[in-house]
């Protein structure tokens, strides 16, 4: 089967690929697309195969002769997981669980603002503010400032065009660059204000932090931050606006759900596993690997196409159901192995308590566009854009 590059730019396609994964999965789990020479992977086994097995499979796109910024999560051990160690405490399931009753208060304010006018951008009003101003605090960057740094995060992630070697993907380097020098001017002016003045956030944790004896330099700080300010965004947003979606599609899961509180921790998997946020992940061979009866030779590009595998038949009983109850669900939306999601945990308690707060408000929802606006970058899948109608509260 033929893929053309435009398959995967077209909004249509943004907005839902799950008909074309299926195609391509049925014809061949691992596909070798020619135009941005990349091999994608399709099926469960595979993806996670991928995932897994990071002495055969590069999280460094350098190995596939290609850029990356100078992040963790594109480092191989021992780099990843003596960087990993760093922040990891800030992350431990104590430290997520002290944030809840500070989460609740922003989704309420957030929510207060927008009740009263029967229609709302899920997406720009709520779902993106909402994990920005958590991860800016948790950081210790002004949260003010949010609007900047969500402009800062969907210019990193528009590195995803760079897969391509056309003009998206130029464009999207010389935007990176520009926002990087602007960030690096800002982190390594607030680097220097902790280092006068600690204070008790991630960003003074940083500052002292010592690995093998050696401080961490200012590009190795200013590496998180940017890491963590998309990584800690931009996925949350759209499961929270992806279970909208879910919903709007679904109404008797939602009654379902109405009549069953107690699901919503299994509905939020469901809705991790039905619109996965983060589509694909980039690996790199570190040598020639056999699978599936083909081999990727040695330095390629090498997508595992999580949100196509979460809809593998080979593992989840009629995958392309939205089922709040599904037991079991091994799905891989935060990956596998020894990246996998450092902010899970931060990620499904602010869900489980933004979504039961937002539904309550969305009294008889629908989503008022029918094509809304994806977002442009491509590894991700969610609204940039999502307008819904709602009965606003009777006042
Ligand atoms: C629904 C929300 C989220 C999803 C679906 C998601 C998904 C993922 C995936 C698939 C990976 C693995 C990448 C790979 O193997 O190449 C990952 C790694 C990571 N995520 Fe998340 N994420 C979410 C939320 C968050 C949040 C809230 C944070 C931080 C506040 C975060 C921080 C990270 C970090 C630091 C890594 C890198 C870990 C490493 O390299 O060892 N994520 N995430």
């Amino acid at each position: 089967m033929i893929v053309r590059t435009m398959d995967f730019f077209s909004p249509e396609i943004r907005r839902n690929p799950f008909p074309l994964y299926d195609r391509l999965r049925a014809a061949a789990p691992l596909l070798h697309e020619p135009n941005f020479d990349a091999w994608m992977i399709f099926d469960y086994a595979g993806a996670k195969q991928a995932l897994t097995d990071h002495d055969r499979f590069s999280s460094s796109m350098f190995a596939a002769g290609r850029r990356n910024p100078d992040w963790m999560i594109f480092l191989d051990p021992p780099r990843q997981s003596k960087l990993r160690g760093l922040i990891s405490r800030a992350f431990t399931p104590k430290a997520i669980a002290e944030l809840a009753p500070r989460i609740r208060e922003l989704s309420r304010e957030l929510l207060d603002k927008v009740s009263d006018r029967g229609e709302m951008d899920v997406a720009g009003e709520f779902a993106t503010p909402l994990p920005m101003i958590v991860i800016s605090e948790m950081i210790g960057v002004p949260s003010e400032e949010w609007p900047r740094f969500r402009h800062w995060s969907d210019v990193i992630l528009k590195l995803s065009h760079t897969i391509s070697a056309g003009s998206a993907a130029a464009a999207a380097s010389a935007d990176y660059f520009s926002v990087h020098t602007e960030m690096s001017a800002y982190v390594t002016a607030l680097v220097e204000e902790r280092r006068a003045q600690p204070k008790d956030d991630l960003l003074t944790r940083l500052v002292q932090a010592e690995v093998d004896g050696e401080r961490l330099t200012g590009q190795e700080i200013l590496g998180f931050v940017e890491l963590l300010i998309v990584a800690g965004q931009e996925t949350t947003s759209n499961l929270i606006a992806n279970a909208i979606l879910c919903f709007a599609a679904n109404p008797d899961q939602l009654e379902r759900l109405t009549a069953s509180p107690e699901l919503m921790p299994k509905a939020i998997e469901e809705v991790l596993r039905f619109r996965s946020p983060v589509q694909w992940v980039f690996r790199a061979t570190k040598c020639d690997v056999e699978m599936h009866g083909q081999t990727i030779p040695a330095g390629k590009l090498v997508l595992p196409i999580i949100g196509s595998a979460n809809r593998d038949p080979l593992i989840f009983t009629e995958p392309n159901r939205f089922d709040i109850g599904r037991e079991p669900n091994p799905h891989i939306a935060f990956g596998h192995g020894i990246h996998f999601c450092l902010g899970a945990p931060l990620a499904r308690l602010e869900a489980s308590i933004a979504l039961p707060d937002l539904l309550a408000r969305l009294r008889r929802f629908e989503v008022a566009e029918e094509s809304w606006e994806p977002r442009s970058a491509l590894h991700v899948l969610g609204p940039t854009r999502l307008p819904v109608r709602f009965a606003p509260r009777p006042s």
